[in-house]
C-alpha cells in the first residue's frame, strides 16, 4: 500500500527549500560563460565597493529575454555603474538604444568609462537625475522597461509603466524577494512593505502577465498584454 503524504505537507511539485540552496547557486554560477574583462572588471568594483548590480546570473536572463522579444529600445530605472546596462546594449545591437538613468553623478561617470571601453557608447544615452521623473517624460514606447531604484519607489514604477511601454514589451524588476523578507510575517520595513504592494498590484493587473523568476534576490517579468 502506498504511504498517504501528511496532510499539511508542500505539495511533491513544489520542490521546497530547494531551488535557492546555496550549492544549487553555486552550480547555476559555475555554468555561466566567462565575461569580457570589462564587465569582469566591473563585477570585481562593485563586489570591492559594495555596489549591488544585478550580478552575471541575472544579467543573462535579461539579456536573453531582451533577445526573445527582439528589444530594440531599453529603459533602465537605476543603473548605477552600468553594468546591467552593458548587457541590455550588447542585446539590443548597434542600432538600438538604452537609456541610463542614476541619481548619482559618481556613478555616470564611472559608468561613461566602461561603456566607452566596452563599444557600447552610441548606444546608450545617460540620464543623471531621478529616474522616475525622466521616466515620466518620455513619450515613446520601449521594448523593455528595467526597474532596479530604491524599493520604496517600485509602487509609483508600476504606475508610471505601462503607457511607455510597447505591447508585446517587457516590465523587468529586480529583488522582488527582498532576500525573502516577502515571506515575513509582520514586515515592518518600509522597502519590505512597498515590495510586497507591488507585488500584489502587478500580479492583479489586467495589463501584465507576471512571473517572478526565483533567481538570485527574484526578478519579476511582466509581459505587457
Ligand atoms: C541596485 S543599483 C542598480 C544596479 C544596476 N541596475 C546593475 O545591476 O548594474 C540601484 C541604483 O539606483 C540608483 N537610484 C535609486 N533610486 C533612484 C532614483 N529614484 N532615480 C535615479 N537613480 C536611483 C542608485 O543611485 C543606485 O546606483
Amino acid at each position: 500500500m502506498t504511504p498517504t503524504k501528511k496532510k499539511n505537507a508542500p505539495p511533491s511539485w513544489r520542490h521546497y527549500n530547494f531551488t535557492t540552496a546555496g550549492p544549487v547557486d553555486d552550480y547555476l554560477y559555475s555554468m555561466l560563460p566567462k565575461r569580457d574583462s570589462v564587465l569582469a572588471e566591473m563585477e570585481e568594483y562593485a563586489s570591492q565597493h559594495d555596489i549591488p548590480i544585478v550580478g552575471p546570473a541575472v544579467a543573462s536572463v535579461l539579456q536573453q529575454l531582451a533577445l526573445m522579444v527582439n528589444a530594440r529600445t531599453v529603459f533602465e530605472l537605476g543603473s548605477a555603474i552600468g553594468y546591467s546596462t552593458i548587457w541590455w546594449a550588447q542585446a539590443v545591437g548597434e542600432n538600438g538604444r538604452v537609456i541610463y538613468t542614476d541619481g548619482d553623478s559618481r556613478n555616470a561617470e564611472r559608468a561613461r568609462g566602461y561603456f566607452a571601453r566596452a563599444g557600447v557608447a552610441k548606444q546608450i544615452t545617460l540620464c543623471i537625475g531621478d529616474a522616475l521623473e525622466v521616466l515620466s517624460e518620455q513619450k515613446q514606447e520601449f521594448d523593455i522597461i528595467f526597474n532596479d531604484v530604491d524599493k520604496d519607489d517600485y509602487p509609483r514604477v508600476l504606475r508610471l509603466v505601462a503607457p511607455r511601454l510597447r505591447k508585446g514589451g517587457l516590465f523587468i524588476t529586480d529583488n522582488v524577494l527582498w532576500s525573502g523578507r516577502v515571506a515575513e510575517k509582520n514586515p515592518k520595513e518600509s522597502s519590505t512593505k512597498a515590495i510586497l504592494e507591488f507585488n500584489r498590484k502587478l500580479y492583479d493587473s489586467k495589463e501584465f502577465y507576471t512571473t517572478i523568476l526565483p533567481i538570485r534576490d527574484g526578478l519579476a517579468v511582466a509581459l505587457k498584454k
